[in-house]
């Protein structure tokens, strides 16, 4: 099952498992990025959270992945640079915990994976030689290859989706067989799909879209039926931001982006007419 989805280790590829420890951060260097926001359709689902974080200054780097971790009420962030802290964790109330700057050196992408008993975050660093070694599928335009797979998330139904980016498309596996079960491409003629998370409810895909700074809200296909993909919102980010991972809080159905371009995380949170079930 899970095994097909696991990158296997390459030259100058490897996945770092992290025991957190406190480590608290030196002297941040101050930086500001302020970004227009504007609404590209009319079903408006969300909004930026300006207020998030508290203390922008420790964006001090590129910053590529974010990993929400909603059992804690954290979030982490991976920055490259030169002589910079490399992993940032936040409160999703957006104060500055703590950071480190051993055991990374160059982070692609992240997912938070506690439990009850022990925090953790896994982070993808690519080094030098940068490889990738999917087990399941090889490089082609073909069902079940890829050309980049970039971002993988998982359906209450137990289906696999896959950011197929040089494809531009998604694709859809079952989770237990390896059974492909569709694609979407529809939605990403002009560009390909870099980040994908469900939001809590299960009702939408955020997709974010690197060079088009854009995030895409698709509803959510019913179990047994992939069809193709109907965009329901969006948010067009200021050019350059560029969106190359985002993740999202089980908490709040906040959605935290990590911006490349922007060199800075921001948070955007459900406008509760449209979430009459979230929390917050
Ligand atoms: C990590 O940061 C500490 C102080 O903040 C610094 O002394 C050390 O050289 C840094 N290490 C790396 C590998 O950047
Ligand atoms: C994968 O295939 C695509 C075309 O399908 C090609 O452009 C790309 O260079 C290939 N990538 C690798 C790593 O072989
Ligand atoms: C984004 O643009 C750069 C520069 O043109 C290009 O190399 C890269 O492949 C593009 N990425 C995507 C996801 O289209
Ligand atoms: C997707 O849309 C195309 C073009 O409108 C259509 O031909 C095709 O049948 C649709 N596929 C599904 C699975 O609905």
């Amino acid at each position: 099952m899970a095994r097909f989805w696991f990158c296997a280790a390459g030259a100058g590829f490897f996945l770092v498992y992290l025991v957190l420890h406190s480590r608290f951060c030196g002297s941040p260097v101050f930086r500001e990025f302020v970004f227009q926001i504007s609404w590209r359709t009319e079903e408006i689902l969300y909004r930026l959270d300006v207020s998030w974080p508290k203390n922008s200054e420790y964006f001090t780097g590129t910053t590529f992945c974010v990993a929400v971790d909603s059992l804690n009420g954290l979030v982490y962030v991976a920055q490259r640079g030169d002589n910079i802290q490399k992993v940032l964790v936040f409160t999703e109330d957006g104060y500055f915990l703590r950071s480190w700057n051993y055991t990374v050196d160059t982070p692609h992408g992240m997912f938070a994976a506690s439990t009850q008993h022990e925090q953790s975050v896994w982070i993808t660093d690519v080094g030098s030689d940068f490889r990738m070694l999917w087990l399941h599928g090889e490089n082609g335009t073909e069902p079940a290859k890829f050309n980049i797979p970039h971002s993988v998330t998982l359906d209450s139904a137990g289906r696999v989706w896959v950011a197929d980016r040089g494809n531009k498309r998604i694709q859809v596996f079952d989770k237990d067989s390896g059974e492909w079960l569709g694609e979407w491409n529809n939605c990403f003629t002009e560009e390909g799909p870099s980040s994908v998370r469900f939001t809590p409810d299960g009702n939408y895909l955020i997709v974010a879209q690197l060079n088009l700074s854009r995030l895409l809200f698709v509803a959510a296909p019913p179990v047994g039926s992939i069809g193709n993909c109907t965009v329901i919102s969006s948010i067009q980010l200021a050019d350059q931001v560029s969106p190359h991972f985002l993740d999202v809080s089980g908490n709040s159905g906040a959605i935290y982006v990590a911006e490349i371009g922007a060199k800075q995380v921001q948070k955007y949170v459900p406008l509760n007419s449209y979430f009459p079930s979230s929390h917050s």
